[in-house]
């Protein structure tokens, strides 16, 4: 018997059937766009950034079967089969009974949490997403974070962190169960770093909501992600086709929270799925409200068979194997130049520590906002703040640093190349070798809510006197 012996180099499961080209910008083009953007890398015009690394979502490349797919969408107002196979493709990997289509993920948070929210009542979660806290925020209720320790700590290599820590949710619910309406787990936790939650996480944590009678719902943008982790860094999954892995998950939860323009694949969608008939009842007036009619809910029939489609796709080995190496990739050649970054590297994306590479920086002048702004103006790579601008205003108008200061480039499935990717190294490493001479940034207007998407920025003046500016190489970036 002749055994198959695996090359080193992972190529991309795919060959190109449409390009979109790129603009090549100048650092002078680059400059000026910056500044007409307030320092916000959401205003820029997708035109001006040769390499959009500013979230994974809604951005992947479709496959000739999806596009295919399309041809076949029937845009009947209500009952339409396109609906019919939408469901069944949702059901297949996530059994519940109610499936409540929406445009897109926060939708489906809306509408799920104007029917459990209110004022007084607290949701955990292992770390919110920015839609979710503000969903939850706006109906009054309170968005609490218990991620384990480790979760924290950018450096620490577990396997696991993005887990919930269970002995405080046990705390929380001992000692507040009545104000708790259910509680979430975000797989995988996009805001900690795109780490993974295990299946013995998810067992442990839906074991104490059962205790409590709570639900516990998953946010589960990127389960296919997650459960790729699952089977190959868990015990006992290595044998489990991802496929199971997910149903397994979905099965230790009542319900879930889906944007399908993370793994289902598609460029826009989601969807609200539970098990509780009475709170479906309330979403599905709530979607009727703001969505549209529950066989379409805010998406044409086409749509529908886009993530139909997808949601078979994303679930595929080849694929995932290749999407998770393509990201470490990018992450393993930043950690050889010495770039501080959150290991072992997520799904989705990389994670740049901004306050250790930018220490010379207070975390009230936004590092990660600095370090994404020399990101695009030295190469043209748009990237995104995830830290005290993102999290770090609160509902009662303070401000205070969030835990972390990260500057994610998040990967757009099956869009970019290597070579793009080896392009993003170089641009980092230049960037790190300026590291100590980058200003901090001032916040000059801001809404109350969201605040990342629309705050105007500028640079504060030279954060350090120039004696104390020594060039730094790219190793001594952490
Ligand atoms: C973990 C998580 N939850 C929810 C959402 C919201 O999804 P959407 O952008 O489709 O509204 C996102 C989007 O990035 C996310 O990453």
């Amino acid at each position: 018997m002749t055994i198959e012996k695996p090359f080193r180099t992972i190529i991309e499961p795919f060959r190109i059937h449409s390009v979109e080209p790129l603009r090549l910008t100048t650092r002078a083009e680059r400059a000026s766009a910056l500044e007409a953007a307030g320092y916000n890398l959401f205003e820029l015009a997708a035109e001006d950034v040769p390499i959009d690394l500013l979230t994974d979502s809604g951005t992947g490349a479709m496959s000739v079967e999806q596009w295919a797919a399309i041809q076949r969408g029937n845009e009947a107002y209500a009952g339409a089969p396109s609906f019919g196979r939408f469901r069944a493709a949702v059901t297949d990997l996530f059994p519940y009974t109610h499936v409540l289509p929406t445009h897109q993920g926060r939708a489906a948070e809306r509408i799920l949490f104007t029917a459990t929210g209110g004022a007084g009542l607290i949701v955990p979660n292992n770390t919110h997403f920015d839609t979710t806290r503000a969903n939850i925020e706006s109906t009054g209720a309170k968005a609490v974070d218990l991620p384990i320790a480790e979760g924290l700590q950018p450096a620490a290599r577990r396997p696991f962190k993005g887990n919930m820590d269970v002995a405080a949710l046990e705390r929380l619910l001992s000692e507040q169960a009545a104000a708790v309406p259910l509680v979430m787990l975000t797989v995988t936790n996009n805001s900690g770093g795109g780490q993974p939650v295990s299946m013995a996480n998810i067992r442990a944590v839906g074991q104490v909501c059962g205790r409590f009678g709570k639900p516990l719902f998953l946010d589960a943008c990127r389960i296919a992600e997650n459960a790729w982790f699952i089977k190959t860094r868990e015990a006992g999954y290595e044998d489990v086709p991802v496929a199971h892995i997910i149903r397994q998950m979905a099965a230790l939860a009542d319900g879930m929270t889906m944007s399908a323009k993370k793994d289902p694949l598609a460029n826009i969608g989601g969807w609200l799925a539970l098990n509780d008939d009475a709170l479906a009842e309330r979403c599905r007036n709530l979607q009727i409200l703001t969505e549209g009619f529950p066989t379409y809910g805010g998406l044409a029939g086409r749509d529908l068979e886009a993530i139909a489609e997808g949601l078979r796709e994303a679930v595929d080995h080849d694929y995932l194997r290749y999407r998770v190496r393509s990201v470490e990739y990018l992450g393993e050649a930043l950690e050889k130049i010495g770039v501080p970054v959150v290991v072992p590297f997520g799904g989705h994306a990389v994670f740049i520590d901004a306050r250790a590479m930018l220490p010379h920086i207070d975390p009230l002048a936004y590092p990660g906002q600095a370090l994404a702004c020399a990101l695009y103006l030295e190469g043209g790579v748009r990237s995104c703040e995830i830290g005290t601008v993102m999290f770090g205003l609160h509902p009662d108008g303070t401000e205070r640093p969030a835990a972390m200061d990260l500057v994610r480039l998040a990967i757009p499935r099956r869009t970019y190349t290597q070579s793009h990717m080896d392009y993003v190294i170089e641009v980092v490493e230049r960037v790190a070798c300026l590291a100590s001479d980058l200003p901090g940034m001032r916040i000059i207007s801001q809404p109350r809510r969201l605040r990342h998407f629309t705050a105007r920025f500028e640079p504060t003046s030279q954060a350090r006197p120039p004696a104390a500016r020594a060039r730094r190489g790219p190793g001594a970036a952490g």
